[in-house]
């Protein structure tokens, strides 16, 4: 017997109060620290952004300079880092994986201290997914340039090449949006590892974790791999019909909170239209767009009532794959955005000090009685 109060994946539960963001899903709105998302994702640079969720303001320019600078300085990696990168590479790990083994070593060399190990989880974490990913294709890192942004010198240590303004501005946008959204699956893994007075880089191991899975992080790829083997728009209809008749989900569609479409979708379609329209690959971005809306229909045709809709992930691989990301890196870069919303709530749910501990509802046996094991049937 499930009890009234029972809710199946906390959906619709309340679990806690944040200043870090709000998510209206009947109206299709994100707040970040005040700030509609339109406002902030084209215009903040991500030290910007950082700044605000952990501060709760905006930077004057000399706290954006000094912040800047902070960040810079901690980008490198410790050594031992450096070194089980190169091992799980010759394994040809999966970069997420590398990702959280990596992330577990990130205590080191770091000073003591919440608000420390979060400036250093924020300024490594694009060092070890750039590393890693040269390690993987056979190159030697680039180290971090201190004179270039945190964006910029993302794209910088993964291509070995400063980005023109243009893609320094897709992907600056990109990290925005995806900095924070309240309680999703890997806040929330955050939040309660933090809720025992455990440690930032634990916290934040966890929530690597949890972003891997493909209902929370994992799906730009695959939606990006369904708009290459559609191929042509005429193509559409039929391949994402044979899809929903087998059952399968469309990589990049639903939402457990937004009922209406996603406005980071809409922030993200913006910013690849300017990339795509810039000298990219129009065609596909106009066959994505075409496949975004018989998707939809679709989705209204087969789940009537679900208001399935185009969600943050489907322009994200748009986006990414316009500045030359491979797909093996969208959920790695997802969490080089993601990773400074989930230090804000680590530092939020360590002042807030109470431990995050659930009730279930058994369903198990009642009433067995021992017995020993040679007295134990098949
Ligand atoms: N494609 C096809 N059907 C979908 C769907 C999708 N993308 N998303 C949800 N559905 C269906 C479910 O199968 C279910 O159908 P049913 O009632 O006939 O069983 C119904 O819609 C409700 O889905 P539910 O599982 O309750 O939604 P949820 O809130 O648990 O799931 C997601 C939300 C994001 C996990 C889900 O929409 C999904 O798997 N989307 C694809 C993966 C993705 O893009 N993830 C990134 C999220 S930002």
């Amino acid at each position: 017997m499930t009890s009234p109060t029972t809710a199946p994946g906390l959906e619709g539960v309340i679990a806690g109060s944040t200043r870090l963001s709000r998510v209206n899903g009947l109206a299709g709105e994100l707040i970040i620290a005040g700030y509609a998302l339109e406002e902030i994702a084209a215009n903040a640079s991500f030290e910007e952004t950082t700044f605000l969720l952990w501060n709760d303001h905006l930077p004057n320019a000399a706290q954006l300079a000094d912040f800047q600078s902070r960040l810079a300085g901690l980008r490198t990696l410790p050594a031992a880092t450096l070194d089980l990168l190169r091992a799980v590479a010759a394994e040809k790990t999966p970069p997420m994986d590398a990702l959280r083994m990596a992330a577990g070593t990130l205590s080191l060399n770091s000073v003591e201290g919440a608000e420390n190990e979060a400036a250093a989880l924020v300024a490594r974490f694009p060092t070890v997914v750039a590393a890693y990913w040269r390690l993987l294709n056979r190159a030697e890192p680039v180290p971090p340039d201190p004179q270039l942004g945190h964006a910029a010198n993302y794209l910088y240590m993964l291509n070995g090449q400063r980005p023109t303004s243009a893609q320094t501005r897709g992907v600056e946008t990109y990290l925005n949006t995806v900095i924070d959204h309240s309680f999703n699956a890997s806040t929330f893994t955050a939040r309660v590892i933090t809720s025992t007075a455990s440690d930032l880089v634990s916290a934040i191991t966890g929530a690597v974790g949890a972003l891997k899975g493909p209902l929370h992080g994992g799906a730009p790829g695959p939606a990006l791999d369904m708009v290459f083997e559609i191929g042509q728009t005429e193509r559409a209809e039929s391949y994402l019909r044979a899809k929903l008749e087998r059952g399968e989900r469309l990589m990049g569609f639903g939402h457990r909170v937004y009922k209406v479409r996603d406005p980071r979708a809409d922030v993200l379609s913006a910013a690849a239209e300017v990339m795509y329209r810039a000298g990219g690959d129009l065609q596909l971005y106009d066959l994505a767009r075409a496949v975004e809306q018989i998707a939809v229909a679709l989705l209204t045709e087969y789940k009537p009532g679900r208001n399935l809709q185009t969600n943050v992930e489907f322009y994200t691989a748009l986006l990414l794959h316009g500045l030359g990301l491979e797909t093996a890196l969208f959920t790695p870069t997802f969490a080089v955005g993601r990773v400074a919303g989930w230090t804000a709530h680590c530092l939020e749910q360590r002042a807030e000090g109470r431990l995050i501990r659930p009730s279930s509802d058994y369903h198990g046996g009642l009433g067995r009685v021992w017995a020993d094991v040679t007295a134990r049937g098949g």
